[in-house]
């Protein structure tokens, strides 16, 4: 496994749509474990292949609770229900944070990192965090569902 470079702000792959998945082998799952390593090394909820560089539609997630990592290819939205108000940021968008309006929950299919078919029934942040990962796969980003004059820079903690 391997910390894969983040893709920031204003690098123009991040509004790239990313290709469907075709056949699940290694290399995909080694792109699927190097994502949940980033991920994690950036204290991330989530991340898309696109943010490290790969146009592909590949999805991690984790809200550090029971469920471990979930690992989502060529991930679709397939129901949403209701609307939340929520906080959100992004690895591609360090130190910022913005207000925006999200489905409260949704039902997404998804194929596993064995090819398996699966199924998410999320509501809360989980439900938050499906919708903002898989609008990168359309090369869409948060800022673009912001609430406006929402948009904060928050000062990162210094660590000593
Ligand atoms: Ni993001």
């Amino acid at each position: 496994m391997a910390v894969r470079n983040v893709r920031e702000d204003g690098d123009e792959i991040l509004r790239k749509k990313s290709r469907v998945v075709e056949v699940i082998d290694d290399r995909i799952r080694e792109l699927l474990d190097d994502m949940v390593e980033t991920m994690h090394k950036y204290n991330g909820v989530g991340l898309s292949a696109v943010q490290v560089g790969i146009l592909k539609r590949v999805v991690v997630i984790d809200l550090y609770d029971d469920r471990g990592p979930i690992k989502l290819v060529n991930p679709i939205i397939v129901k949403t229900k209701g609307e939340q108000e929520v906080e959100e940021g992004c690895l591609s968008f360090p130190n910022q944070y913005a207000k925006l309006v999200r489905p409260a929950e949704v039902v997404a299919e998804a194929l596993n990192e064995n090819g398996e078919k699966i199924k998410i029934k999320a509501k809360g942040l989980l439900a938050q965090a499906i919708c903002h990962e898989l609008d990168h796969l359309d090369g869409i980003l948060f800022i673009d569902h912001m609430l406006p004059g929402t948009l904060e820079y928050v000062e990162p903690r210094k660590e000593d």
